[in-house]
């Protein structure tokens, strides 16, 4: 549906409680200006209503969680069910039943469908509590304290995510209290080439740059002398750079890395907290490039809607951990509660079933394909892999323009279309719609860009 707007955007609703916020929530939290937020009160499949009854088209599926659709049935189902029964139990204590079957099912649907063993998992309360988990097993797996990273790279603002993460805005400000384990490489960003190459990319199968620049093998080369310089454990990767760009690399990149961590004997962990649960129009991005990693971190879409997240490993890494006698190593109050695992069971039901991948392969065709045809000097480049999809700002010289893609989500919020940027340089428009979304909407969506 398209959207319908009553008031003016914001609301009056939405103004009065961003005076409200203004004063009880602490500063750097909810930007609150001028024309800025709308605050949701109810949503379903694509649309979002805020507070003053305006009904929004979703672009971001809430940062990429409501892949299923904003309150989708059978999840919603489920956590009423859930909430009838039991809404805490002691979660590294005593847990409830819904923890033994979602740890089963996310064993089953990665390492147990990729033939690679069994996959066990640990349950955390956000995506950087998963990335953290995942460091910690690095080290006790591997002895070595050392994590190569991707620059552009988001796993989470936590002090070890945001360690492993390579976004200077993030990591200026709190520097001083970091650790330091983490070193980063390029990334390969085919659109402004770290290695210089640049330009006239060829698109193979519509959605992975196939590079024939031969910048894998330069980037081969950095990755092998940081392993020879340092102690380094794992390599950390997001198969899609999410919050970097929308940044799709060679299929060929992951396979590079999982041939390095073999020979080296180090462990690859695939942060798909963003592109996991079909985002990309396969279960996991990585086997767009048939790649098994050694441990994979989920969180967002896993539950469609509850603050739940998970680090899977191949059995055999995992076990890198001692047996509890008690005390676990690693834990927190809610870790696998109970809400939340029945919430991520019927997602994940409806993630494993092929007509969802299938219906994101499409729309996300649709999507890219009348993206791809705006003519539009302010839009550089249009990228993305299923509903995975970057719109690059430009200047009339080709650098990076954060104010027109800061522009552009605004007016689209008064146009009832709710977008985000981001971006290493903050001018790539992101898109992650919820899976649902059809053509018509994209073809909205389209004819507001040609607009700018
Ligand atoms: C790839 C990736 N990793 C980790 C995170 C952090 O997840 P959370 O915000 O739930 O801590 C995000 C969040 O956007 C992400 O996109």
């Amino acid at each position: 549906m398209l959207p319908e707007l009553r008031t003016e955007i914001p609301g009056p609703r939405s103004r009065e409680l961003a005076a409200r916020l203004r004063r009880v929530e602490s500063r750097n939290v909810t930007m609150l200006t001028a024309g800025w937020p709308v605050f949701w009160e109810r949503a379903e499949g694509v649309n979002v209503w805020d507070a003053d009854g305006n009904r929004f088209l979703d672009f971001t599926a809430g940062f990429g969680v409501a892949g299923l659709g904003h309150s989708a049935t059978p999840v919603r189902d489920a956590l009423t069910t859930q909430a009838g029964r039991l809404l805490h139990a002691m979660g590294d204590v005593h847990p409830a039943e819904s923890k033994v079957e979602l740890c089963e099912m996310l064993g089953e649907l990665t390492f147990g469908r990729w033939g690679a063993g069994r996959g066990k998992t640990i349950l955390g309360n956000s995506g950087s509590d998963a990335i953290e988990a995942a460091l910690k097993t690095a080290l006790l797996h591997s002895g070595k304290p050392g994590v190569l990273v991707f620059e552009g790279a988001y796993h989470g603002l936590g002090y070890g995510a945001l360690e492993a993460s390579a976004l200077e805005f993030f990591r200026e400000p709190f520097a001083a209290q970091l650790g330091r384990f983490a070193v980063s490489v390029p990334y390969p960003y085919c659109y402004r080439c770290p290695f210089g190459h640049g330009g006239g990319f060829a698109l193979e199968g519509g959605e992975f740059p196939n590079c024939s620049s031969g910048c894998l093998e330069e980037l081969q080369k950095r990755i092998r002398a940081e392993i020879t310089r340092r102690e380094i454990g794992a390599i950390l990767v997001e198969p899609v750079q999410g919050r970097g760009g929308d940044i799709v690399p060679p299929r060929d990149f992951l396979r590079l890395l999982r041939q390095i961590c073999d020979e080296e004997k180090i462990l690859l962990i695939a942060d798909e907290i963003y592109t996991g649960f079909n985002r990309t129009g396969r279960l996991f991005a990585c086997e767009h490039s048939e790649v098994a990693p050694d441990i994979i971190c989920l969180g967002k879409a896993l539950t469609s809607g509850f603050p739940l997240s998970a680090c899977v490993g191949r059995a055999d890494v995992m076990d890198a951990w001692p047996e509890s006698t008690g005390e676990a190593l690693h834990t927190s109050t809610f870790l696998g509660n109970p809400l939340g695992c029945a919430m991520a069971v019927a997602s994940l039901r409806e993630h494993a079933k092929p007509e969802t991948a299938a219906k994101v392969r499409a729309a996300g065709r649709h999507l890219l394909g009348v993206l791809q045809k705006i003519s539009s000097p302010r839009i550089g480049h249009v990228r993305g892999v299923g509903l995975l999809v970057g719109l690059e700002m430009v200047r009339e010289d080709g650098s990076p323009d954060p104010e027109t893609a800061g522009r552009c989500v605004t007016s689209a919020l008064r146009e009832g279309i709710l977008l985000l940027s981001g971006g290493r340089h903050g001018n790539v428009i992101s898109l992650s719609p919820p899976f649902a979304l059809a053509p018509e909407e994209a073809d909205f969506l389209a004819g507001f860009l040609q607009k700018l």
